[in-house]
């Protein structure tokens, strides 16, 4: 994982790269660098932690001097978080970047000598590799060809060789695209943030050596044309607005995404959906694919699926699809899910459903990521850009194009009728105004619950049918940002086994819609309420019982079952910000994690 920048010819290419930096923090941030390419010599400067402590040591550099810059913000894979296993790794010809995963690396390690056997970082050994072989090949486009067949895993680099004043970029796996006008160029892990420079943009392809040296460009691996493509500007998603954090602003923006998103798929993208889809989904069986909150937005499809449709579907977790057998016999559908686009544990389950020809769809919020390229079709989410860590109004806007996508099959199989589509959809159209009147109403509620938790040590979600991934998705919400201990169970199974964790410092916390399952979900709650455990009721129902030492909290709105997930996940999105906000903690970018997770 990891976000890599490369700039030639900018008036302020230090600045920019440094800027481009920041944005790309949220896959990673462990420690950073640069190197500046001046006439006569390679400057790297490398820092601990975040963009703006190497910000700080890059002041005395004024732009003037560098015709060149490359940059990389780390998450840390191999190798300890030092300043050392910092990238760029340089000498006086070299300086590289690198995101990703060489897997052969301590084979390459191993069989050359000249590479010191103390180094940790896999990067670090491919750095002397390529030095070594610098050495060897008087022509540096022989060594860079020589070092990619040997090299295996999925990576992207950004290279500066001082010899021919040439820039190399190679990619196998890991996004890098390129963008220009005339002399200048910009390279980024993040086509996104290149479009606020060029509109014209290059995603470089598995296998791709494109050089670019004096401004000439050129492919190494083939001849084949490099054509750039519109890269529109967009708006800028890096400005936190009157919110403390992106999180509590991206919280805000969901009624508005979910807005944007239901007019587009009523009016334009779902419209001749027979036409475009019936093919697709004429399978015996339907997989919903997807990681973390990606993955409980998989298991919330599930539910539509299986109540709106005749298919057999069930929910995998990408990190374990690719280890399972799966047949070819029968016609399967994959449908990914990512907000990113680029989680590699993803990107690989859809590149291994793909061998046994299998079809697939991706909903995801990033048109130009990796998985787009894989997939057969794509479904946007339009949640626009989601800067904190912690997925919000990308996992929303997911459970909404899942709920339309069911609706659309259900009634093109016609397993729900007319009237029932038509009923949905409209619950759906007037979700987001619903959700504007819940987040204000809820606000002052969750701060209130937030500092309930803060009284115990451990907070437990349960919930059964489409409000157990609920619950789990509350669960992680709360973990990633506060670090609070939690964890998320089916309402039924609590009696199985994790009961046993409750006592009078744990805090459960129940998502009990006004449905055929309210009392069984009472009753559990009940349960753990005997055994002095503490409990938080969220429900739309007008309550006679009470269990035991139950928080009061005022009725949630009614709710339809189509619209749970986004009725209860909200407030249990406030109620994490808030306690997490009262922790202190870093709540955009929490300790451990990226918001892009490229690696396996
Ligand atoms: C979300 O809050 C998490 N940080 C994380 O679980 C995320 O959802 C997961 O890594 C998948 O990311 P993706 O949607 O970009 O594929």
């Amino acid at each position: 994982m990891c976000g890599i920048v490369g700039i030639l010819k900018s008036n302020s290419l230090k600045n920019e790269a440094i800027d481009i930096l920041k944005k790309l923090e949220y896959r990673g941030y462990d420690s950073a660098g640069i190197s500046l390419f001046e006439k006569n010599r390679i400057r790297t400067i490398k820092s601990i932690g975040k963009i703006s402590e190497l910000e700080k040591k890059s002041k005395k550099f004024s732009d003037k001097n560098f015709t060149g810059i490359i940059g990389h913000t780390r998450w840390a894979t191999h190798g300890i978080v030092n300043r050392n296993n910092a990238h760029p790794f340089s000498d006086e010809n070299l300086t590289l970047v690198c995101n990703g995963i060489i897997e052969n690396y301590l084979k390459i390690q191993n069989r050359y000598i000249d590479i010191p056997s103390h180094i940790q970082s896999d990067t670090e050994v491919s750095f002397y590799f390529l030095s070594y072989l610098l050495n060897k090949y008087k022509n540096p486009d022989e060594a860079i060809k020589t070092f990619l067949k040997t090299i295996k895993g999925n990576y992207a680099f950004v290279i500066f060789i001082k010899k021919n004043n040439s820039f190399y970029l190679l990619k196998n796996g890991s996004p890098i695209s390129l963008s220009h006008k005339n002399k200048s160029f910009y390279v980024c892990s993040d086509s996104s943030i290149l479009s606020n420079y060029h509109n014209k943009i290059y995603h470089l392809k598995d296998g791709d050596i494109v050089k670019i040296n004096n401004g000439n460009i050129k492919k190494l691996n083939n001849n084949s044309k490099i054509s750039f493509e519109d890269n529109s500007v967009s708006q800028n998603p890096y400005d936190k607005g009157k919110f403390q954090h992106y999180m509590l602003k991206e919280i805000h923006e969901q009624p508005k995404v979910l807005k944007d998103t239901q007019l587009i798929y009523g009016s334009e993208f779902f419209i001749d959906f027979k036409a475009k889809f019936e093919n697709l989904f004429n399978v015996d069986k339907l997989v919903l694919v997807g990681c973390g909150t990606a993955y409980h937005a998989c298991m919330i499809g599930e539910y539509y699926f299986n109540k709106f449709t005749n298919l057999d579907v069930s929910s995998e977790l990408a990190s374990e699809l690719r280890y399972k057998n799966i047949s070819n016999n029968n016609k399967t559908l994959y449908i990914f899910i990512s907000q990113s686009g680029e989680t590699m544990d993803t990107l690989m389950a859809l590149k291994y459903i793909k061998k046994y020809k299998h079809r697939s769809i991706i909903i995801t919020n990033s048109l130009q990521s990796s998985m787009v390229r894989e997939a057969d079709v794509t479904i946007p989410t339009y949640a626009q850009k989601e800067v904190g860590v912690a997925s919000t109004k990308a996992f929303t806007c997911q459970i909404l194009s899942l709920a339309n996508l069911s609706l659309e099959v259900g009634k093109m199989n016609k397993v729900i009728s007319h009237i029932d589509y038509k009923k949905n959809i409209k619950i759906l159209n007037l979700l987001p105004v619903k959700l504007k009147n819940l987040i204000k109403d809820f606000t002052p509620i969750a701060k209130y619950l937030a500092k309930k938790i803060s009284l115990v040590n451990s907070c437990y979600f349960i919930g059964r049918n489409i409000s157990y991934p609920i619950a789990l998705e509350g669960s992680l919400k709360l973990k990633e940002i506060s670090y609070m201990h939690s964890e998320g169970f089916p309402g039924g199974e609590m009696k199985h086994g994790p009961i046993a964790l409750i006592d009078k410092d744990t805090m459960t916390v129940c998502i009990n819609p006004n449905n055929e399952l309210y009392e069984k979900s009472l009753s559990n709650a009940q349960e753990i309420s005997a055994r002095n455990g503490k409990t938080i009721i969220l429900t739309s129902a007008k309550r006679t019982k009470k269990a035991g030492t139950e928080m009061k909290v005022p009725n949630l709105p009614k709710e339809n079952f189509i619209d749970t997930p986004f009725i209860y996940s909200i407030p249990l999105q406030l109620i994490s910000y808030y306690f997490a906000l009262n922790e202190g903690t870093d709540i955009d970018q929490p300790r451990n994690l990226a918001k892009s997770v490229t690696v396996e």
